[in-house]
């Protein structure tokens, strides 16, 4: 078996691990949710395994009705919750989600530059476009996609620019002379497009002159796009290998039709796993934790990606594509629509089976139920399959299943010669080059 070169491995911070029903554990940790100690516990976990990052996804909204059986998206800012992390790190990545459609450019390029400062250069910027959230940015209604993508396109665009804009090589500190920094060398960008219209340059001088990852997230034509214009890694849903398969080999031919390299850009799914030390127990912990879940909002969820209504269905009547009406226009993310629809076409479920799917109940990502053997298995399988250049761990069920994603998991990939024993670089592109 060859793969080549080493994952690429990093963790949600999310925490993945305290969903459903999970966080009620009594060691789930949860009254601590707001803090950073239970983040610098987390990253420096995730550390120890040599992990190429952790990161925060975000939501720029809160849904009230849910915070009444668990935490959801409720969190701390993510680049402020980072730069407490960098202060107890030195080598993991920190990763954090940044939406293009509600934020100015120059704010964030600022924002992820301290960050990388802060953490000498482990910085690394998640591009969002987002989900919800319109009302509190002043909009009646949520930009369509295909409008929040040319906006990201030119965001990105004008924060590479303002990176740009004050060089590390200005940077001079020579005290004999009183020579700060090189003003030849600082310019303002004049950007003035359909989006934005900014001056320059960043008032914060880049750190170093390796550039800052860009990780891009959703999946439409227009997404995947975008991801092959500017991404270094890709945050995948993709919930069975085939998935992987064919978005890995379309945003690397999508890559090199931009002019970049295939390898300039890693695909890495998501993988939820829940582990335990038997498949018996890892079954019991997936059953747990969704419990309770609510099937009306599954239902509601299906209704709004597919327009298909099955609140009256039986739970035992299957599914077929010819049930699904023509896709709703204006999906919130068409990335999770089209996996829907995928997999009602090509398994024909019951609606009993298609409301415990992960394109239902986990954000259409991989998942493992079962023991560190069997993800080692399922691993293997994908990398050698051409599916992933890596993955994003999101570990779920319960604390051990975090626990053994880092402590189990990842020395077992070392072993079977698949990931990093040591880091080789100091900064967040050091350990994606590696
Ligand atoms: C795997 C994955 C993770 C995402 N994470 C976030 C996130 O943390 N915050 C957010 O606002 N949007 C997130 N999104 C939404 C995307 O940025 C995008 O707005 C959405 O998927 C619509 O684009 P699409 O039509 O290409 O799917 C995520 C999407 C995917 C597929």
């Amino acid at each position: 078996m060859s793969i080549g070169k080493k994952l690429h491995i990093g963790m949600s911070l999310a925490p993945t691990w305290l969903s459903g029903d999970a966080w009620r554990r009594a060691d789930s940790d949860v009254e601590h949710l707001y803090s950073s100690e239970f983040y610098i516990d987390l990253a420096k976990r995730a550390e120890a395994a040599k992990l190429d990052f952790v990161f925060r996804p975000d939501a720029l909204f809160l849904n009230a009705a849910a915070v009444e059986d668990g935490p959801g998206f409720a969190s701390l800012d993510p680049t402020i919750l980072l730069a407490s992390i960098a202060r107890e790190t030195s080598r993991i990545g920190l990763l954090s989600t940044v939406s293009t459609t509600f934020y100015p450019p120059y704010v964030v390029a600022r924002q992820i530059q301290s960050l990388n400062w802060i953490s000498n250069g482990r910085a690394g910027w998640n591009i969002v476009t987002a989900l919800d959230g319109n009302e509190n940015f002043g909009l009646s209604a949520m930009p369509s996609a295909q409008e929040r993508y040319e906006r990201a396109a030119e965001f990105a665009k004008v924060v590479g620019l303002l990176w740009e804009s004050y060089p590390h090589a200005a940077l001079k500190v020579q005290r004999e002379g009183a020579h700060y920094a090189d003003p030849s060398l600082v310019k303002p960008i004049n950007h003035q497009g359909t989006h934005f219209s900014v001056k320059g340059p960043l008032n914060l001088p880049a750190c170093g002159e390796i550039p800052i990852p860009l990780i891009q997230a959703g999946a439409s034509p227009a997404g995947r796009d975008f991801a092959a214009s500017v991404a270094d890694a890709v945050f995948l849903s993709a919930p069975d290998k085939e998935a992987g398969i064919e978005q890995r080999k379309d945003l690397r031919a999508r890559a090199e039709a931009h002019g970049r390299k295939a390898d300039d850009i890693r695909i890495l799914p998501g993988l939820s796993l829940y582990l335990a030390s038997s498949r018996a127990q890892a079954l019991d912990l997936f059953a747990e934790t969704h419990a309770r879940l609510d099937k009306a909002r599954k239902i509601a969820s299906i209704r709004e990606m597919t327009g298909l209504d099955l609140s009256q269905w039986p739970t035992d009547r299957r599914i077929r594509l010819a049930d699904l009406p023509p896709p709703p226009p204006n999906v919130r993310s068409r990335t999770h629509s089209d996996l829907l629809r995928r997999v009602i076409s090509r398994e024909e479920p019951t609606v009993a089976e298609l409301l415990m799917r992960p394109e239902v109940i986990g954000s259409a990502h991989w998942q493992v139920i079962g023991k560190v053997d069997d993800a080692i298995e399922q691993i293997k399988d994908w990398a050698v399959s051409g599916a992933m250049d890596g993955f994003i761990a999101l570990p779920g069920g319960a604390v051990s299943s975090m626990r053994l994603v880092l402590e189990e998991l990842a020395p077992r990939l070392v072993e079977e010669g698949l990931f990093r024993e040591e880091y080789s670089g100091a900064t967040f592109a050091d350990h994606l080059r590696d």
